[in-house]
């Protein structure tokens, strides 16, 4: 065991007692010379490729609409969709993850999967503009299409869990429908991730992969996302379906379960308060991680640097790539389309 009356030099461990004047001090400080020795020995490497960009489409509006709580963010019609895609695309970005925000709600959240709902429309629309050069992501849920803005179906005030799920497949198969990649249910009911993979299979899209939101915690940093998007519960919170953020074993527990059915990525959500959660992930499974820095970390980020408070590109590059240290693959993040470009000038 090493105490303090040692000292480790590489894999050799002295004892102070022996030690002579001038023994060799460590020189860490040799490997942070210059900026292109610190490159050469730099571990965790942020790239573009990593980034998933999120897109709110709002149905019925005709001109694209700010968020009050996210500033940059916008919410799109339809009509510009493609042209802000392109945008997003010509900075490297190779992902997008779609939400809807749909004119009509209801207590069965039928408009979250109508053929010619928004989510549908827009996933036609991308799929046949950009073909296989974009990848087209799908959020999974009912809280913006229900009435009370619950992510299940409610049965005498109380969520009716696997109702939901039926539901929730339906919603996935007109995604895959429609074009997407990839959906990723969000409603954290128990078993999603199951009924989707077989409904999904039965129906003819083997290949339309799942990104389960596996431990998705109840947290206040959502709110501006449910602003933005209209998907405040009208009563009651999320508790009884999100995980509790004060549980790490549920959390490997909500992540195994997924991978148990059939999930091809799983997602670690929020992000920078929930890294301990990213890196536990990374050595409980050798499946891909997303970690989704939400609305809130991008408030919080964006308020400090409008009031120059911080510098707005380091702490975005500095806090994305502590992300990637964590342990995650890839990462969901409103400021995907900044850091791309920031990235891709520094490497001019
Ligand atoms: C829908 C959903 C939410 C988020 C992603 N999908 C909101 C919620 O669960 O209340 C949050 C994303 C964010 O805050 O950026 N269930
Ligand atoms: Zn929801």
């Amino acid at each position: 065991m090493i105490t303090r009356n040692h000292i480790s030099v590489g894999n050799r461990v002295y004892q102070r007692i022996n030690r002579v004047p001038g023994f060799p001090i460590v020189r860490l400080r040799r490997l942070r010379k210059s900026a292109a020795i610190r490159t050469l020995f730099q571990e965790t490497h942020l790239s573009v490729t990593d980034l998933i960009c999120p897109i709110f489409v709002e149905e019925g509006i005709s001109k694209p609409r700010p968020i009050e709580s996210m500033p940059d963010i916008q919410r799109m019609p339809l009509s510009s969709l493609v042209s802000t895609t392109e945008e997003i695309r010509r900075t490297g970005i190779k992902a997008v993850i779609l939400f809807g925000i749909p004119s009509s709600k209801d207590r069965n959240a039928r408009s979250a999967y109508d053929e010619r709902g928004v989510v549908q429309q827009s996933v036609e629309l991308l799929r046949k503009h950009f073909s296989n050069t974009l990848v087209i992501i799908t959020d999974v849920c009912l809280c913006q299409y229900t009435t009370d803005g619950h992510c299940g179906i409610l049965l005498n005030k109380k969520i009716d869990n696997d109702k939901s799920i039926r539901i929730l497949a339906r919603v996935a198969i007109s995604h895959a429908r429609s074009g997407a990649d990839i959906v990723a249910p969000s409603a954290m009911m128990d078993g999603q991730v199951a009924a989707i993979r077989a409904s999904l299979d039965k129906t003819g899209f083997r290949d339309v992969a799942i990104m389960g939101y596996s431990a998705k915690h109840a947290s206040q940093l959502y709110a501006p996302f449910r602003d933005a998007s209209h998907s405040k519960p009208k009563f009651g919170d999320r508790k009884t379906y999100q995980m509790p953020y004060t549980n790490s074993r549920e959390a490997m527990r909500e992540i195994q379960e997924d991978i148990s059915e059939g999930v091809d990525i799983v997602m670690i959500k929020p992000a920078l308060p929930y890294l301990d959660l990213i890196y536990q992930a990374r050595k409980h499974t050798n499946m891909p991680i997303c970690a989704y820095s939400v609305s809130g970390e991008y408030a919080l980020v964006k308020a400090a640097s409008q009031e120059g408070w911080v510098d707005e590109k380091s702490i975005i590059t500095e806090l994305l790539t502590s992300i990637k240290r964590a342990g995650a693959d890839m990462i969901i993040t409103y400021h995907a389309m900044k850091m791309a470009q920031i990235m891709n000038k520094a490497n001019n």
